[in-house]
């Protein structure tokens, strides 16, 4: 077995990023982490890849102003050196420009923390309980242009309970995403997805 090379992008604490390091230990998995990087040089993150032995780097934006695609360029140009095949946002908080999500077509994946189609954007879980949401949960899907977009390969709800709060919901959410996300992983390393 030929285990696709990863490439997980980053921008806090990663414990998605934990998630899918922890599951590409069994030897079975069909791909590698053979890389993090952030645009955040004291991302957590990056810490805790460094702790397993993994191989990370930092591009950071600020020296690039608004110029999105020169930021792109220089993260795909680090890509390109470690040989990336699929490349894995998690928590990654950047919006792509669309030539860089042209590189990666059907090869990036991103993690969102609801049940997309709803819920696009930012305080996902504020919003869910605000607007009365009976479900809620996490999807992993292909990166497409447009954000938080793109076909789904794996989604999985939770209910939300009465006297929830953003954090509370949160957190059931995060476990949903650490089980979700190495599955969907997996599926497009396979190619089933
Ligand atoms: C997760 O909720 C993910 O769904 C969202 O950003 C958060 C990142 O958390 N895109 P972590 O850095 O993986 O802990």
């Amino acid at each position: 077995m030929t285990r696709k090379r990863v490439a997980i992008l980053i921008s806090g604490r990663g414990s998605n990023m934990a998630a899918l390091i922890e599951a590409a230990k069994a030897p079975d998995y069909p791909a590698e982490i053979a890389l993090v990087l952030s645009n955040i040089a004291d991302a957590g993150g990056i810490a805790r890849a460094k702790e397993d032995g993994i191989a990370t780097e930092v591009v950071a934006h600020k020296p690039f102003g608004k110029d999105r695609e020169a930021f792109d360029r220089a993260v795909q140009a680090v890509l390109e050196r470690y040989k990336i095949d699929i490349v894995c946002l998690a928590g990654f908080m950047r919006v792509l420009t669309p030539w860089f999500v042209g590189q990666w077509a059907a090869r990036m994946i991103n993690i969102h923390p609801s049940l997309l189609p709803a819920f696009k954007g930012l305080n996902t879980h504020e919003r869910a309980i605000a607007e009365g949401a009976a479900q809620h949960g996490a999807t992993v899907h292909f990166v497409t242009a447009e954000l938080d977009d793109g076909p789904i390969i794996a989604q999985e709800s939770i209910a939300v309970l009465p006297g929830d709060t953003p954090e509370s919901l949160a957190a059931r959410v995060l476990a949903v995403e650490h089980r979700i996300y190495p599955l969907a992983l997996k599926r497009v390393a396979e190619q089933r997805a």
